[in-house]
């Protein structure tokens, strides 16, 4: 079910309480992966991350989604979870067809960053964790380090930004619906990378 909190929540605290069960399934699902058991499990995370961003690669080089969020490009970060996998001698997983529609509307594009910039935050916590196995900016984990400017503020930026552009009501249920897809849309990599023995 899909919870709209308050009409005086901004969108990005209307998206956080909308996707808290499937953002709650997501990461109890990966830390049950127990992926920082070895290189070897760590690296099926990474190429969860690696089809997630694969997924959204294309709407960094979207110039509409460019004028309205700050640094969109900069935020990408499709290339260097491929050198993390590179790091770690793994080989990139094969193409697959891409869970997203390539002419998604704009409402619904929003909902998908959403999840990829707030996977940052988590990923701060995760990026303490992948210490114990010898990863970190320079090595392996490199797409989990916080950005230089320090990932809460960056976050805040990217939020002010996505709170302030201006949608109707069927708009704003496009973007709560599209993070929603995201979050279950990971979940789904995450059941085929660690069905696999
Ligand atoms: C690829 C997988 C993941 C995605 C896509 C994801 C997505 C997100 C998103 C969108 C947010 C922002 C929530 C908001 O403040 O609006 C977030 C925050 C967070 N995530 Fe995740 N996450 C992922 C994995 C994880 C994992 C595995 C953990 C835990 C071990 C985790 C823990 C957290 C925490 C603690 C926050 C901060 C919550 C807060 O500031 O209140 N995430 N994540």
């Amino acid at each position: 079910m899909i919870v709209i909190d308050t009409p005086q929540a901004t969108r990005s605290q209307r998206l956080k309480a909308a996707t808290r069960e499937s953002h709650g399934a997501l990461d109890k699902r990966i830390m049950a992966g127990d992926i920082f058991a070895s290189r070897g499990q760590f690296a099926r995370f990474l190429r969860v991350q690696y089809r997630f961003h694969r997924d959204i690669d294309a709407l960094y080089a979207n110039a509409a989604l460019d004028a309205l969020l700050p640094d969109l490009e900069a935020r990408r970060r499709l290339p260097l979870i491929a050198r993390d996998l590179a790091d770690l001698e793994q080989i990139l997983p094969a193409p697959v067809p891409l869970r997203l529609d390539p002419d998604l509307a704009l409402p619904a594009a929003l909902g998908w960053l959403y999840v990829a910039e707030g996977s940052n935050l988590g990923g701060t916590i995760l990026y303490k964790m992948a210490a114990r196995l010898g990863l970190d900016a320079g090595f392996g984990a490199r797409h989990l380090a916080a950005h230089p400017g320090g990932a809460a503020r960056h976050w805040r930026e990217f939020t002010a930004a996505l709170d302030g552009v201006v949608l109707d009501d069927a708009q704003e249920q496009q973007v709560i619906e599209a993070a929603d897809t995201a979050f279950r849309s990971v979940h789904g990599h995450v059941e085929l990378e660690f069905d696999q023995r």
